[in-house]
């Protein structure tokens, strides 16, 4: 992978419902009508509307993805993705999760947006083991970045220390 995809990702230390890029990512369930984890948290921050909205998506199917406004968010769109429930390894889990990050990945290209940050999709609640769900993120998201240069950053808002240093090990170590 050139250098350049590579200085397009960045890896941090954070909550995602407080960054301000153009879209965040919400590691959803398929209702798309909120949760725990991530997804409590950006609904709480969105506020009500954002469930109002969701409402009216019609649910979501694993390793797709939908859109919707940020509301009282800083950023200007929520992008919902099921991620899938790791039950190991031998239910298409790898291929569901690539698809989820380029899924996201399509609908922000679709809607102008230059900046998305995404949580640790799957790897919460749904117990996707952390080292393989690192590589397959950041492959996926360098592999779209390398044939789109319209998505100029990509950003994994890690919630505690340990995820980060696997999504900075798989970044350090893409090929
Ligand atoms: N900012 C960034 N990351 C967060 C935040 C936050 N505010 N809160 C939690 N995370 C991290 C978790 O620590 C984990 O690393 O998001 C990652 C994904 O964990 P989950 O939120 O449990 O998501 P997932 O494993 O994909 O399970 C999805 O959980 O909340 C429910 O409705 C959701 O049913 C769905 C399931």
């Amino acid at each position: 992978m050139d250098q350049t995809v590579k200085s397009r990702i960045e890896i941090i230390q954070g909550d995602i419902t407080k960054q301000s890029p153009d879209a965040i990512v919400n590691a959803a369930n398929c209702s798309l009508l909120g949760g725990g984890g991530v997804d409590g948290a950006i609904h709480r921050a969105a506020g009500p509307e954002l469930l109002e909205e969701c409402r009216t998506l019609g649910g979501c199917k694993t390793g797709q993805a939908k859109i919707t406004k940020g509301y009282k968010l800083p950023a200007k769109f929520v992008i919902h993705t099921p991620g899938p429930v790791w039950h190991g390894g031998k239910q298409n889990e790898e291929a569901l999760l690539n698809s989820c990050y380029v899924s996201c990945l399509t609908l922000a290209s679709e809607n102008g947006c230059k900046t998305v940050d995404f949580p640790s999709i799957s790897t919460g609640v749904y117990h996707f083991p952390l080292d393989k769900a690192a590589k397959i993120a950041i492959s996926a998201i360098a592999g779209y970045m390398s044939r789109h240069p319209e998505i100029e950053r990509v950003r994994m808002v890690c919630f505690d220390a340990r995820t980060k240093e696997y999504y900075e090990n798989a970044l350090e170590n893409l090929k």
